[in-house]
């Protein structure tokens, strides 16, 4: 069983990406060794600072490796670093169709706070693709929100097979029962995001814990007194399915358990979950991020055992599309 999966290093993570996402990654590395990708080459198909996509790169390893990734147990590696991606990306676009990448609503919603669209962001699914073809992956743990590019993934997958003869493996998405789409606190019909979300909305994996204190207690609900999902109560599930998370009780036992009790009680509890939930991760961080040597060589280390493991994969995919190779 082989399991991918990619999350990109500009921007701070927040709870989303962790309970989305991070969190699955983590628990994979019980069942089989995931291959866990920072793609750098993603970020820079929006606006950027160079110098941040550096630091942020370096920040990103450091976040993973304290959520709980161990790079014995995974592989862990920028995508810069294994040219196979870029390569793999340019014969995958010849099997991706205009139509298709134009029905994307990432490439919808991102294209429009841009005001210099690049086509780099268009062809942005085809890089995806390529990420997780290359490793002829079984399994991709995302959150909801890339649902639509794993599914196109699967169609290039099957295009290429039927055009060159089977040689990729067709993926399936995995999303997380709970949490698959946590939601922005003061917008809560947006998900939880750095870029299109609320600053006030998105609670950092970083915050301090008085920040994020502020920012739960302070949650957009609505004008009822019931700690319960259903119509209407968006933003009490998505704090339900947060507090679910962080403490591992099930959403039911926690309705039970707040029946009668007010939002303001609720709120504060949710809180101290997350400040839990998240204080070890911090503390973890801090320590990696003062030994950058260490993240550079594990990094290093990662984007061999990552190159090893595409190689043969492009090489049969240059072979099959009829190119000369010696
Ligand atoms: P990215 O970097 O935006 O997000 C990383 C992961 O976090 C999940 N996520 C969320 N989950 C729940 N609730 C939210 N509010 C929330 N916000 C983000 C995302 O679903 C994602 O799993 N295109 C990808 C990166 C990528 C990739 C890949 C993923 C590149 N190649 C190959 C899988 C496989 C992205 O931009 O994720």
């Amino acid at each position: 069983m082989r399991i991918f999966s990619g999350i990109q290093p500009t921007g701070e993570k927040h709870l989303g990406n962790y309970i989305g996402a991070i969190r699955q990654y983590v628990a994979s590395q019980e069942e089989a060794e995931p291959v866990i990708c920072i793609v750098d080459l993603h970020s820079i198909t929006v606006a950027y600072d160079p110098e941040d996509l550096r630091e942020s790169t370096l920040s990103l390893a450091a976040l993973l490796i304290a959520s709980g990734l161990e790079p014995d147990r995974c592989t862990l590696f920028v995508q810069s670093h294994n040219p196979d991606h870029a390569q793999g990306a340019w014969l995958l676009s010849t099997v991706a169709s205009f139509g298709e990448l134009r029905r994307m609503v990432q490439f919808k919603d991102k294209s429009e706070q841009q005001e210099f669209i690049s086509v780099g962001l268009f062809t942005y699914p085809v890089l995806q693709a390529a990420d997780i073809l290359l490793y002829q992956t079984d399994a991709v743990p995302v959150g909801e929100d890339q649902r639509q590019h794993v599914e196109l993934t699967r169609d290039i997958a099957e295009r290429f097979n039927s055009r060159y003869g089977e040689t990729l493996v067709v993926p399936k998405v995995v999303t997380p029962k709970l949490g698959a789409k946590i939601l922005d606190l003061q917008e809560p019909t947006k998900k939880m995001s750095t870029t299109g979300g609320t600053a006030q909305g998105t609670v950092q994996m970083l915050d301090e814990p008085d920040v994020i204190r502020k920012k739960i207690k302070s949650a957009v609900t609505d004008s009822g007194r019931e700690v319960r999902r259903g119509e209407g109560k968006e933003g009490i599930e998505n704090l339900i399915s947060i507090m679910s998370v962080a403490t591992g009780e099930e959403p039911e036992a926690i309705e039970s358990r707040y029946e009668g009790a007010g939002y303001g009680d609720f709120k504060a509890d949710v809180a101290e979950a997350v400040v839990e939930l998240l204080a070890p991760i911090r503390a973890r961080y801090r320590e990696l991020r003062d030994e950058p040597a260490e993240l550079h060589r594990l990094l290093a280390v990662g984007a061999e055992k990552a190159r090893a493991a595409s190689g043969p994969t492009l090489a049969t995919m240059y072979e099959r599309m009829g190119f000369a190779r010696p």
